[in-house]
């Protein structure tokens, strides 16, 4: 398959001063803020082995503004160290205090930028030229003589320090953007059916728009839903009250489209038909009706033997995204049957998304399904067939490098 944009292959990087996007966005325990899953940081070792005599800086997200898993990369760099790379940390992001760190970087060393999300301009969303013009662009790009963008996770993201710097520096993909487009691209060329998406978790709002999109491609066969976007999709088929809308952020704007899509693909999407509920710290499998108020865990077990003959019959499956509180352990058995019968499954198998493939990868299940993408979001939108935003950035810098 041949790339339309440039890889590590293409660029001298020695003794050169590298800036390197990378998402290593964790998994956290709520309490704790501990990262509870490195397999994200693990990913991008490729990229820096090839990068090791090279100045390194690297920037990188965790969590969004507000949410439990929003803390500082230091953790992120302790992980690196334990992996064997020569890896420092600076609080801060494109400060005095960052670009003194940054010109003491020598050949061989990994310097951490803070969050990058803990500077606001990066929450903007907008073409690559306008975020370009962020104060984080701008101060830091003439510190650098090569960007690579090897944010696989966050490749849907058209934010600064994602496309703004393609801009403005010769840029490349790193090895897992590479391998991600290459598999997924394979993944997704067959035109076998049935065609099975597993779609759970949480970030509602973004998970209902691309729903949306990927339903009008007439790909898929069907949608199974469950975690949150299940108890949407529930609430909107008046199936469950909507006292259940409480732990949904953004359930305002998401509902009228869910309502949409049931009226419009009515075969299509496949909802849970029973529940797993807590109550007195306990599970309990249980109907709708004898649901109580009390928290909407997990998928029950009628929900399960019903996707699960879906997915085992499937000729390819996507999934991406929890069918419920899998942090505690009696809520993790919708997703733990869900993703053994991904692997039971004959076709072309893809699981995506932090939580998912990590729970795939303690299950050992790696070698019985075709890919663990590092993409969540990035992945489902892939799928869509719209080029992602990171490929469209890195494109145009290929051009440009061409002259
Ligand atoms: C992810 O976890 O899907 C990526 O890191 C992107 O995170 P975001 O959805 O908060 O942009």
């Amino acid at each position: 398959m041949n790339l339309t944009f440039k890889t590590l292959d293409d660029v001298d990087l020695v003794g050169k001063r590298v800036l390197i996007r990378v998402d290593m966005n964790c998994s956290v325990d709520p309490e704790t803020k501990q990262i509870t899953d490195i397999s994200r940081i693990e990913a991008i070792q490729e990229t820096l082995q090839e990068l090791q005599r090279s100045k390194v800086v690297l920037m990188a997200h965790q969590g969004r503004p507000g949410s439990d898993d929003f803390i500082s990369l230091e953790q992120h760099t302790e992980v690196l160290k334990n992996l064997g790379f020569n890896t420092s940390f600076v609080d801060d992001i494109f400060g005095q205090k960052a670009k003194e760190a940054i010109s003491q970087v020598k050949d061989g060393e990994i310097l951490v930028l803070q969050n990058v999300r803990y500077f606001e301009g990066e929450l903007k969303k907008a073409p690559a030229l306008e975020v370009a013009q962020e104060s984080l662009v701008q101060e830091l790009y003439p510190l650098f003589d090569i960007f690579v963008n090897d944010a696989f996770g966050a490749a849907h993201r058209s934010q600064a320090s994602l496309v703004g710097f393609t801009t403005v520096l010769p840029s490349v993909a790193g090895r897992l953007v590479e391998k991600e487009i290459r598999t997924l691209t394979a993944a997704t060329a067959t035109e076998q059916h049935p065609w099975t998406l597993v779609l759970g978790g949480s970030k509602v709002e973004d998970k209902v728009k691309i729903l949306s999109r990927l339903m009008s491609t007439d790909r898929v066969d069907h949608a199974v839903l469950g975690g949150l976007i299940g108890t949407l999709f529930l609430i909107a088929a008046d199936m469950i009250p909507e006292t259940y809308s409480k732990p949904i952020k953004g359930f305002e704007s998401a509902i009228e489209t869910a309502r949409e899509l049931l009226k419009e693909y009515p075969d299509v999407l496949v909802l849970p038909e029973d529940a797993a509920v807590e109550h007195d710290n306990t599970r309990h499998d249980c109907s709708f009706s004898e649901m109580n108020n009390d928290p909407f865990l997990d998928i029950g077990p009628a929900t399960t033997t019903k996707y699960v003959k879906l997915i085992t019959e499937s000729a390819v499956v996507f999934a991406n995204g929890p069918m419920g509180y899998f942090e505690k352990e009696a809520f993790a058995k919708g997703t733990s049957d869900i993703l053994d019968a991904i692997a039971d499954c004959k076709g072309i198998t893809v699981v995506g998304g932090g939580h998912m493939g990590a729970m795939a990868k303690k299950m050992s299940l790696d070698d019985r399904i075709t890919h663990i993408s590092t993409g969540g979001g990035a992945t489902i939108n892939f799928l869509t067939g719209k080029k992602l935003d990171l490929v469209v950035a890195l494109e145009s810098a290929a051009k440009r490098m061409d002259g």
